[in-house]
């Protein structure tokens, strides 16, 4: 199976905003864009993006997870870099008509159809840094996708970076290309010199995300994880799993953590860590790498509470459990 995001539905929907209103939506390729050289996404960064999964299920309906928060994240990220106001009724009717085309080459689960909404400045204007792009191009890239977990449930070692941040701290909400370029420098160093999965970025002692997932502690029956604030990407996985932790009991404690109360409470041979995301669902974390010292998360492997969780998400995703909250979507 190809590489997670590499293929490509042929076709995508696109609209663009013209500085006053935006068009309507039309079926393009997807194997190019036009826009001018000059564009204030590919020269100053105002570019945004988002990525859901569409799921089949057995009766062969497909079902886009938890859209609405995916929108109002676009919306949050596209007013925050001042780009164009997304027109979220739009932008549904996009999704929607994208993965409906194409809905016979959504995946079986555990695969699903990775949906990647993306609104670019489109401005020809290089001398324009320190203003707004008033154009802005938005399309619905399509991508099957298969299991995450194919090569096994291998738990993650994670470069523990008490230093260097991901992104500057007001850009952490928003999702936005640059913030990943930003982290890659630290990312490659990590891999390198640690054979790291990922660095754990905690600027100050404060444990906030990776660079392309959150992180939460799993300590008996207790979910600790970083309170909200604008230094990280506010998950719809982090927020979806921490309502069915809740609902199954749990103590959900969204606050500071810091890297010593870490450290201390994975020694406990019990406690678990979790990566959380669309991508990776809930993907274990078996290590920690700080100051040089290898400390182990709990056992070391995969959890029975990273898998419960996992499955309970899962489950609504998929059809076979009961979707109280009214996350899923028909197309
Ligand atoms: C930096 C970062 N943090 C967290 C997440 C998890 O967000 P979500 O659960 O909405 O996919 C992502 C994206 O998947 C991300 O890129």
């Amino acid at each position: 199976m190809a590489g997670f995001g590499s293929v490509f539905m042929p076709e995508m929907t696109l609209a663009r905003f013209d500085g006053e209103r935006w068009s309507e939506s039309s079926f393009v390729p997807s194997d190019s864009l036009s826009f001018h050289a000059g564009a204030h996404g590919l020269h100053y960064s105002s570019s945004v993006f988002e990525g859901l999964k569409a799921f089949k299920h057995n009766d062969g309906s497909i079902k886009l997870f938890r859209m609405d928060r995916n929108l109002a994240r676009l919306t949050n990220s596209s007013e925050l870099l001042s780009l164009p106001p997304i027109d979220v009724a739009l932008v549904e009717q996009m999704i929607i008509s994208a993965v409906r085309k194409f809905a016979d080459q959504t995946p079986e689960p555990p695969g699903s159809m990775y949906v990647r909404p993306t609104h670019i400045g489109t401005d020809a204007q290089i001398g324009a840094a320190a203003s707004p792009s008033e154009t802005s191009v938005l399309y619905i890239l399509l991508s099957p996708v298969g299991n995450y977990f194919s090569g096994g449930d291998r738990p993650l070692r994670l470069l523990v970076e008490e230093q260097g941040m991901r992104c500057a701290p007001h850009m952490g909400m928003i999702k936005s290309g640059g913030n990943y370029a930003s982290a890659l420098g630290p990312i490659l160093q990590a891999k390198k010199t640690w054979q790291a999965d990922q660095i754990l970025f905690c600027p100050g002692g404060d444990v906030q995300e990776t660079g392309a997932a959150n992180f939460l502690l799993i300590d008996g029956n207790e979910i600790v994880t970083k309170n909200l604030d604008p230094s990280f990407l506010h998950g719809v996985t982090r927020d979806s799993l921490l309502t069915l932790a809740a609902e199954m009991g749990m103590t959900v404690s969204e606050r500071a953590l810091s890297v010593d109360e870490l450290v201390d409470r994975v020694a406990n041979p019990d406690c678990e860590a979790a990566l959380s995301g669309t991508a990776a669902v809930l993907t274990p974390v078996g290590t920690l790498i700080r100051n040089g010292e290898e400390i182990q998360v709990g056992s070391g492997e995969v959890g029975p509470t990273t898998l419960k969780l996992r499955q309970a998400l899962n489950d609504i995703q998929w059809g076979i459990g009961e979707d109280n909250h009214g996350w899923l979507t028909p197309i």
